[in-house]
């Protein structure tokens, strides 16, 4: 089935309860994301961006609202059935990479392929080749994160991240923690996996040079979004 965008939220609420106290950082959230858009989220901290995040990656699930993802129905799948569909679905991008430091960057790479059924030794080899590749960092192959620089770490969790080609990826301020030219090498990579590679990605960034990178720039605040300012697909 052919839909009007390919993440579609409508009335998307998250309501987290602590003891008697209740904090609300999603209300009611209506948003359209298109197949292939590199979306920039911006707001203030606190502004429920990174709770947006987790439930369009499948990490949490809303209180009420409803959320699809292509022909799937987030909202209606239990906790496991949100694990397995993250595996095939999603991809997600961490302001501090999150590599495992004991791990070279193959192995970092390979992770999420463990996790799939039916593929030999080869195909994943052949797999983690072809992603560390597209980042430009097959010489790398056997560093560990430490003897890497934050933006070739970056650059790894970003292959990690593609290894087992979800259509989705979502990055929490991948950019946060780099220098400009390490920022924009992540940011062009980024570009060029919604263009050349026809992946959807949300990324949240407080750095208007990262928004600009984007498609389309929306502001959240106070669990609602506002649209600055847009301009044509790059
Ligand atoms: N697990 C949780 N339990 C209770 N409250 C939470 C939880 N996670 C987030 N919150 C609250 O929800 C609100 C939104 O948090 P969120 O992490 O989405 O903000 P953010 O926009 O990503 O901020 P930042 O820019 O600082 O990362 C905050 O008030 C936060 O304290
Ligand atoms: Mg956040």
């Amino acid at each position: 089935m052919k839909h009007s965008a390919f993440i579609r939220c409508r009335g998307l609420t998250r309501i987290y309860r602590k003891g008697r106290i209740e904090v609300i950082p999603l209300e009611n959230l209506d948003l359209d994301v298109p197949e292939g858009e590199f979306l920039a989220l911006m707001g203030p901290s606190g502004s429920g961006k990174t709770t947006l995040l987790n439930l369009i990656s499948g990490i949490d699930r809303p209180s009420s609202g409803q959320l699809h993802i292509g022909d799937d129905d987030l909202a209606g799948m239990s906790r496991g059935q949100l694990t397995k569909w993250r595996a095939r679905s999603c991809g997600y991008i961490f302001q501090l990479y999150h590599l495992v430091p004991i791990l070279s960057a193959f192995e970092n790479v390979e992770l999420p392929l463990l996790l799939k059924k039916g593929l030999s030794r080869a195909d994943r080899r052949r797999r983690v080749a072809g992603a560390l590749e597209l980042v430009g960092l097959s010489d790398r192959a056997n560093h560990r994160p430490t003897e890497l620089s934050g933006g070739q770490e970056q650059r790894v969790a970003i292959a990690r991240a593609v290894v087992a080609d979800p259509p989705l990826l979502v990055a929490d301020e991948p950019t946060g923690d780099l220098d400009r030219e390490s920022a924009d090498q992540i940011l062009d990579l980024l570009r060029s996996l919604s263009t050349d590679h026809g992946k959807t990605i949300v990324m949240v960034t407080h750095d208007a040079r990262a928004a600009d990178a984007a498609s389309r720039v929306l502001h959240l605040e106070k669990g609602r979004l506002v649209e600055k300012s847009s301009h044509a697909q790059k």
